[in-house]
């Protein structure tokens, strides 16, 4: 579902990732661990089409994306790729509905059935009596949960989460990650999360360790 092969990224003289080859597979939550500065966030980016390697390949099912021009890139990323991320990043003047129907709506989905599969996904999260609440007036979970909805809306291929539980207590923390597994069991849905959270790792599927830019 996801490969990378050869991946590497330098800023300027720092050498980032130094060779990274991976496979993921179809409905397969994986998670990667490692301290602070070993890379990970710049691996997920790369492999999330969001940042170029400076070297190396990246395929989303089959699709090349290193090759991809920017426009091809931004379509293909609306269509087949959700992201989750620390700090949810949800608009402040916009419901949880109207977040979550955005990516279906810049996707050319009519307003109508944007709105239908938004309700239904924030239905199944939970969260049917939160539709028209802005992000102001929801918790952290709530918040976090709406995030994973606008992620889904487009039948994402593969979603990626940078530190998705990092600004939850606990009791939310292993709720997010007891949401990844009934949507892996239930839509077949494949993460790739980068986490410190030992709770995410250990229900994973499989756990990746880098360290300076390389796995280990
Ligand atoms: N845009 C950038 N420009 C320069 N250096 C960067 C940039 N992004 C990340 N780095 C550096 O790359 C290293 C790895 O960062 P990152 O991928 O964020 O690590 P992690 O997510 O594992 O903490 C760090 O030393 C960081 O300072
Ligand atoms: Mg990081």
């Amino acid at each position: 579902m996801v490969e990378g092969k050869g991946i590497k990224k330098s800023f300027g003289d720092l050498e980032v990732l130094k060779g990274i080859d991976l496979t993921i597979g179809a409905a397969e939550i994986v998670s990667i661990l490692g301290a602070s500065g070993a890379g990970k966030t710049t691996l997920l980016q790369i492999l999330g089409s969001l940042d170029r390697p400076s070297a190396g390949e990246v395929y989303i099912n089959g699709t090349a994306i290193h090759k991809l021009n920017e426009s091809q890139l931004a379509r293909f990323r609306n269509k087949h790729i959700g992201f989750v991320f620390q700090f949810h990043q949800l608009l402040p003047e916009f419901t949880a509905l109207e977040n979550c129907m955005l990516p279906a709506l810049i996707g050319g989905s009519q307003h109508k059935e944007a709105t239908n599969k938004a309700s239904e996904l924030l239905a199944f999260l939970g969260l049917s009596h939160r539709l028209e609440h802005k992000p102001s007036e929801l918790s952290g979970g709530e918040k976090q949960r709406v995030a994973v909805a606008r992620a889904l809306i487009n039948d994402p291929l593969v979603i990626f989460a940078d530190e998705p539980s990092g600004n939850l207590d606990s009791k939310n923390q292993e709720e997010l990650m007891g949401l990844f597994v009934s949507l892996r069991d239930r839509f077949k849905q494949t993460f790739v999360i980068v986490t410190h959270d030992e709770h995410l790792a250990i229900k994973s599927d499989r756990t990746i360790h880098m360290r300076d830019g390389l796995i280990v």
